[in-house]
């Protein structure tokens, strides 16, 4: 069982590629994520083609859908691409997801979600694991949570992430979804307890260092997304907690080794946009943080050269000089 490990949460629009090089720069040792891609998404584009760099190892691929055999599909070409892991997301709750009948919605039907393990495991060896939520609406019960492990459990899965709020399936959009409904880490915590040999890892509004010692002695890891994302240094308080003691790099150091891969990538023909959306967070909660993200917007709008995201702070100093002069 792989304890006290810190998982970095799916996030559509997010944690692509070029964000997990970013964030491989902070900490060597968190485990990484895609963003969800469903069955059809996979097969019938050239998604399917992305093989796992070097610096992206242990990166779970989130797969999503409805129908088993596709599942088995995906599996047959995931299993030679790198990934360390295949999971299936039982906890989006958005209407499009709703309506393609897959995500939270499936935490009604256990049984077809054991089918999705039957065929992954049938057409691949990579391990398996689920992605959910307590339960539906504003029904505490945790009933329908402990069918889906019972069910899933017998098909051979046994690494499950709760997100510790239920989903709320009619009307409220996806962002009030992560926010309105309670976070109940007790209840996960009692789904730990009832399946001491399962690997249960916690995610949801997890965003303090005491909240991470606590929590992560208690089930078999975290999952962060947010508050990652809106203050990636806090990656390296973690990492430092948890992993190693001696990470102290820098914000400029970050930049500056960004900016050797973004270059690179710009000459692939990426957009700075794609390459740089990402680094908006980096000086959060600084003096700098409304410089720096006036900075790489303007790089972005006017599509400036990239190596000059290096400057920032030297341009940075030279104005407080300016100004204080
Ligand atoms: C912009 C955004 C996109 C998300 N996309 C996904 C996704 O693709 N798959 C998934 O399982 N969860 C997705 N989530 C939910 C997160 O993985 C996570 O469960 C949720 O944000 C709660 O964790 P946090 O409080 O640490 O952010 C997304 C969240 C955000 C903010």
């Amino acid at each position: 069982m792989d304890n006290n490990r810190i998982y970095l949460a799916p996030m559509v629009g997010r944690t692509d590629e070029h964000y997990r090089f970013f964030i491989r720069i902070l900490s060597k040792n968190i485990s990484l994520y895609t963003e969800m891609i469903t069955c059809d998404a996979f097969l019938f584009t050239e998604r399917k083609n992305y093989c796992v760099k070097p610096h992206e190892n242990n990166l779970t691929i989130q797969l999503a859908g409805s129908e088993p055999k596709k599942y088995g599909e995906c599996a047959k070409i995931i299993q030679d691409q790198g990934y360390h892991e295949i999971n299936i997301n039982i906890g989006c709750p958005s209407n499009k997801v709703v309506k393609g009948k897959f995500g939270a919605c499936l935490m009604k039907s256990p049984n077809m979600v054991a089918d999705f393990i039957y065929e992954i495991k049938e057409n691949c060896s990579l391990p398996i694991s689920i992605k959910t939520r307590l339960g539906l609406d504003y029904d505490e019960n945790i009933d329908l949570l402990l069918s889906l492990i019972n069910k899933t459990k017998e098909a051979g899965c046994n690494k499950y992430f709760i997100h510790a709020r239920n989903a709320i399936l009619n009307g409220i959009s996806p962002k009030k979804n992560r926010r309105i409904p309670v976070l109940r880490y007790s209840d996960a915590l009692r789904v730990k307890n009832l399946y001491p040999e399962l690997e249960i890892i916690l995610n949801g509004g997890i965003e303090d260092a005491q909240t991470i010692k606590k929590t992560i002695k208690q089930f078999n890891g975290i999952m962060i997304g947010r508050k990652i994302y809106d203050d990636p240094m806090f990656l390296i308080d973690i990492e430092k907690d948890i992993y190693d003691k001696n990470n102290n790099i820098t914000r400029k150091e970050i930049a500056e080794t960004y900016s050797l891969y973004a270059i690179q990538e710009s000459k692939k023909g990426i957009s700075n946009y794609f390459l740089l959306r990402h680094l908006c967070h980096l000086y959060y909660n600084t003096v700098s943080s409304k410089k720096w993200k006036k900075f790489i917007h303007n790089i972005i709008q006017n599509n400036i050269e990239i190596n000059k995201i290096t400057e920032f702070e030297e341009l940075f100093y030279e104005e407080k000089i300016k100004t204080y002069s």
